[in-house]
């Protein structure tokens, strides 16, 4: 485009390329700052009413040249200072955000100095701002949790880092992505616990943390952990009020379920079962024959074989548990496990003639326990079989009537980790 001078906006602007706008804007300045000259010399034609005023011709191109430059600039101003509104006001956005943030952020080094720090870290530290630059964090945790807080630091940057393309990557180990929690004191406040989120700057040279206040969640935690032990114990001390209630009945029940529980506990150790699960099934080998309460007493001590009638009533001691513990709400399936503890993996147990996985694991782990406890000890109407009987009973009927793992688990322990009960170790 040519302007009013012959000259293009581009090669009549002084400076012309120092502040480099795109050529269609240049020539789109030019002509909106040609059209407002054009505008101004309008109305001061209309005021000079026609006299013959005007200066020699070049004279006067010079000055509507400079008065084009003229609002050019003015026009540039304008941008410039609209521009740096924009600018100031996402820059006291921004700081808004990063100083009155709900968290503490804060910049570390390697070493865990605080390079940076946003007014909520500050007030959580309880320092002035400009006094934390340069501190070490470490220094205000807690003695005994500055490890954990150094460890946390090696670790961030600990993984080893690869440049692509410009930006660093991380490998998949790390990330250099951590978290931590630690005690930290406070002039004149009481210790307080926090939560460090660290994750390395794309540079690998520093740590962003975010830090957060948790300590009315770790007392809400410890308090739901004191109710959650509170009703462990109550459960125990439930089971154990079970067990004495057999105990007063029939001592020999009461050692027996004593030793049924010790033996399972260390199948379902040997099996490596979930701690959780591991617990209840202790719970109820403790108590799996609480059932025999409603046996009749002479039935249960009758020194010699039972008649098939007295046998019938012996096997009614599952059901009789499970009705006494069924409306119990145990965290494990307590009732179920001592309901299918006498079935066999063939169908042949009582008192439902379940089959296989169709049983309980832990009713599996109870009934092998369960047979070897009591060939391996004296019984009213007969003397201990002994160990290695029941031993061979087991093996013998391996993967028939018993769980073939469950009764590797428990050869296992009495042939290779001399397993023996404490109160019978010569059983
Ligand atoms: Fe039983």
């Amino acid at each position: 485009m040519t302007n009013i001078s012959g000259k293009t906006g581009n090669e009549s602007r002084p400076g012309a390329g120092s502040h480099t706008p795109a050529p269609s804007d240049a020539d789109d300045l030019r002509r909106q700052a040609e059209e407002r000259l054009s505008d101004s010399e309008k109305q001061k034609s209309l005021w000079s009413e026609g006299g013959d005023q005007s200066p020699a011709k070049d004279t006067a191109r010079l000055v509507h040249e400079l008065q084009v430059h003229q609002i050019e600039l003015e026009m540039q101003n304008e941008e410039l200072r609209k521009a740096r509104a924009a600018a100031d006001a996402l820059l006291a956005q921004y700081t808004d955000l990063y100083d009155f943030a709900p968290t503490g952020y804060l910049t570390l080094d390697r070493e865990g100095t605080i390079r940076q720090v946003n007014l909520t870290g500050a007030l959580l530290l309880g320092v002035e701002r400009s006094r934390l630059v340069n501190r070490r964090f470490g220094l205000f945790v807690a003695e005994s949790d500055r490890r954990a807080f150094s460890e946390f630091v090696e670790k961030v940057f600990a993984s080893e880092g690869e440049k692509r393309g410009g930006d660093w990557t991380f490998d998949a180990g790390g990330n250099g992505k951590e978290s931590c929690e630690v005690t930290l004191s406070r002039d004149g406040s009481p210790p307080f616990v926090v939560r460090i989120e660290g994750t390395r700057s794309t540079d690998g040279q520093e740590c962003r943390a975010v830090v957060l206040d948790i300590t009315e969640r770790k007392r809400a935690e410890d308090g739901l952990k004191r109710s959650f032990q509170s009703l462990q114990d109550s459960l125990t001390g439930t089971i154990q009020a079970m067990a004495s209630v057999v105990g007063f009945r029939d001592p020999y029940t009461a050692g027996h379920q004593r030793q049924v529980a010790e033996l399972a506990q260390a199948i379902a150790s040997e099996m490596r079962l979930p701690t959780h699960q591991a617990e209840g099934l202790r719970m109820a080998a403790a108590i799996h024959d609480l059932g025999k309460i409603a046996v009749p007493a002479e039935i249960l001590s009758k020194p010699m074989k039972l008649s098939k009638l007295e046998f019938e009533l012996i096997k009614v001691h599952p059901q009789a548990a499970y009705n006494i513990l069924k409306s119990i709400a145990f965290p494990w399936p307590i009732a179920r496990i001592i309901l299918e503890h006498h079935e066999k993996m063939d169908g042949s147990g009582y008192p439902q003639g379940l089959k296989g996985d169709a049983i309980l694991l832990e009713s599996r782990i109870i009934a092998v326990a369960d047979v070897v406890e009591a060939m391996a000890s004296h019984r009213p109407y007969r003397s201990a079989l002994g160990i290695g009987a029941a031993l061979e009973e087991i093996e013998k009927n391996k993967g028939l009537l018993y769980d073939a793992d469950v009764v590797s688990a428990c050869l296992a322990l009495f042939r290779e980790k001399m397993f023996c009960f404490e109160k019978n170790p010569d059983a």
